[in-house]
């Protein structure tokens, strides 16, 4: 009998999508993820969203500040594309040296999108500059059209006619992430398309159907968006995350909010899960007998998408239960509770 590993030690792994925040939130909740992650890819969408490099150095300094002097975190910045970048915002995004990529907002779809275009056909000035210097483009894949229901905008997006396939049509070169892929469309999206075409996976989506957030009383912790969807989709996300396959790799997409600001009449989208992001995924690369691919979708093939090198550091994940906490300090009075919150998970971070 072969006897399952009770340690695996990985290169220190990086998150390439969270939500670092802003002020005393961001001080609050920063550590959680630069204590694991070696670095990782820091979204714009603050308010006012981050659109200037002289914005971006100003959100780095301050995140900087909230970790010890001696940290080895690496913040990877980006900027928020709006229908008014322009060509040469790009390019000064691209001579700065902390700037790694631009985001995409579906207008309305997703928390502080509000300033994002209607469609990546409003960007195209800013893209093919993009294309030109290399700089990837991370997008959120939702179309935004009214009516139209929340399942398929996702599946729209990555679809046949969508806007994305037209857009990479015209653009060979152009790098892109797809971010928090949610759906069956946006994984094959990925696997059909070049090297430069790359997708992130949270690790709410492979496990989490919308079951899991609206069946038997509505759980706003499971809430995000996109929005988990069926039990096809969540298997093809496990499966990709599983394979080995390197154009798909970690963004855990963890995006605090308040318990107030959830638990709420128009409760805001987001999982909190920067502290025990990387026990989840454990938990599913064993359950599919692949603990030893864990090391290259956490931590090779996302540096090496933004050509990086892999972290010099190692982390150990003992098979030992691990409590997640029932809510975590954020802002005053209005904690944050994580996903999981109150369960177990028979992973953990070795001390
Ligand atoms: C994110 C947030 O709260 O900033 N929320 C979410 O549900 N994922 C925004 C985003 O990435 O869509
Ligand atoms: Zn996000």
């Amino acid at each position: 009998m072969v006897r399952k590993p009770k340690t695996i030690t990985i290169r220190r792994p990086w998150d390439m999508h969270f939500h670092a925040r802003d002020g005393e939130a961001m001080a609050a909740v920063i550590n959680h993820t630069a204590s694991v992650y070696a670095g990782g890819i820091v979204m714009p969408n603050l308010s006012p969203p981050v659109t200037t490099v002289v914005m971006a150095e100003s959100y780095m300094t301050r995140l900087m500040a909230c970790l010890p002097a001696d940290t080895k975190f690496i913040p990877m910045m980006t900027l928020y594309l709006t229908a008014k970048t322009t060509p040469e915002d790009v390019y000064a995004a691209a001579k700065s040296a902390f700037i790694y990529a631009y985001k995409y907002y579906p207008k309305g779809q997703t928390t502080g999108s509000g300033d994002g275009a209607s469609s990546l056909f409003q960007c195209l000035p800013a893209i093919a500059a993009m294309q030109d210097v290399g700089m990837p483009l991370l997008v959120h894949g939702e179309t935004v059209h009214p009516g139209m229901l929340i399942f398929n905008k996702e599946r729209h997006f990555y679809g046949m006619n969508g806007e994305l396939a037209r857009i990479i049509a015209a653009h060979l070169e152009l790098k892109v992430s797809c971010e928090h892929m949610t759906s069956v469309e946006a994984v094959d999206f990925v696997k059909n398309h070049g090297a430069n075409i790359v997708g992130t996976i949270t690790p709410q989506h492979p496990d989490i159907t919308i079951n899991d957030v609206l069946e038997g009383g509505i759980k706003p912790h499971n809430y995000c968006l996109p929005i988990a969807k069926e039990e096809a989709d969540r298997q093809a996300l496990f499966d990709a995350m599983t394979s080995g396959d390197s154009k798909f790799f970690l963004g855990t997409d963890s995006a605090p909010h308040g318990k107030l600001d959830k638990e709420s009449a128009c409760g805001c989208a987001g999982c909190y899960t920067a502290p025990h992001s990387l026990m989840l995924y454990a938990t599913m690369f064993e359950k599919a007998n692949a603990l030893d691919r864990l090391a290259g979708f956490a931590s090779e093939y996302g540096p090496k998408f933004y050509g990086l090198p892999v972290s010099d550091e190692t982390i150990t994940l003992v098979k030992k239960d691990y409590s997640v906490p029932d809510s975590y300090e954020f802002k005053p009075g209005n904690p944050v509770i994580p996903f999981r919150f109150g369960k177990t998970i028979p992973w953990s971070i070795a001390a």
